[in-house]
């Protein structure tokens, strides 16, 4: 009987042993499963994010190429606007000094078209000069109280019937020429 327990006892502690080993086997296979397990998932993360970030490059890339597309179209369409009512503006300067361009032909003669002749090789350059000071030397003329090269009375002739308004009109006709 004695030695009947004392082999049960044998047993049971084999049994255990071979229990605990496997146990302590069975549970290394699950941490180094985990263990991939985790790596895998790791270097899945990192590709992931490489890719993401990638992707998010070449976003910026092409939103940063669709900004400077648009940017050059408006600029692009700012400039012709601006061109558009530059010549507009010029067309209205043009037509609304109508009375300024229609009095001046009678100028070109001594004048030149351009108003850059020196008129009988006596008088200034008139074209550009500012619209107040041609005003004022036109009044002078037509009191005759100006004579620069002794051709002031010449000039009477030619202002002389002229009214303020018509004055006003060539004197900026010619500063603008
Ligand atoms: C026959 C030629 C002749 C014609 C036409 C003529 N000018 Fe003159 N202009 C002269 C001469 C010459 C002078 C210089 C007069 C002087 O001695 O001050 C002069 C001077 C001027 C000056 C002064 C320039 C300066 O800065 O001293 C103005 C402004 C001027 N003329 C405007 C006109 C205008 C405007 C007309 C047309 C309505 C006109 N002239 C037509 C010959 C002419």
């Amino acid at each position: 009987m004695k030695k009947m327990t004392l082999l049960s006892l044998v047993a049971i502690a084999v049994l255990f042993t071979a229990c605990d080993e496997k146990t302590k086997n069975s549970a290394k296979e699950m941490a180094s499963s985990a263990t991939k397990t985790v790596q895998d998932a790791a270097t899945n993360a990192v590709e992931a994010t490489k890719e993401t970030a990638k992707k998010a490059t070449q976003t910026v890339a092409k939103a940063t190429e669709s900004v400077k597309e648009a940017t050059t179209k408006a600029v692009e369409s700012t400039k012709e606007t601006a061109t558009k009512v530059t010549e507009a503006a010029k067309e209205a300067v043009s037509t609304e000094n109508e009375l300024g361009k229609k009095t001046y032909a009678k100028c070109v003669v001594c004048h030149g078209k351009t108003g850059t002749t020196k008129a009988l090789g006596k008088s200034a350059v008139i074209a550009g000069q500012p619209a107040t000071d041609l005003e004022a030397k036109i009044r002078a003329y037509k009191a005759g109280t100006r004579s620069v090269a002794g051709m002031g009375k010449l000039m009477t002739g030619q202002v002389a019937s002229m009214n303020d308004e018509t004055i006003k009109a060539i004197a900026k006709y010619i500063s603008e020429l």
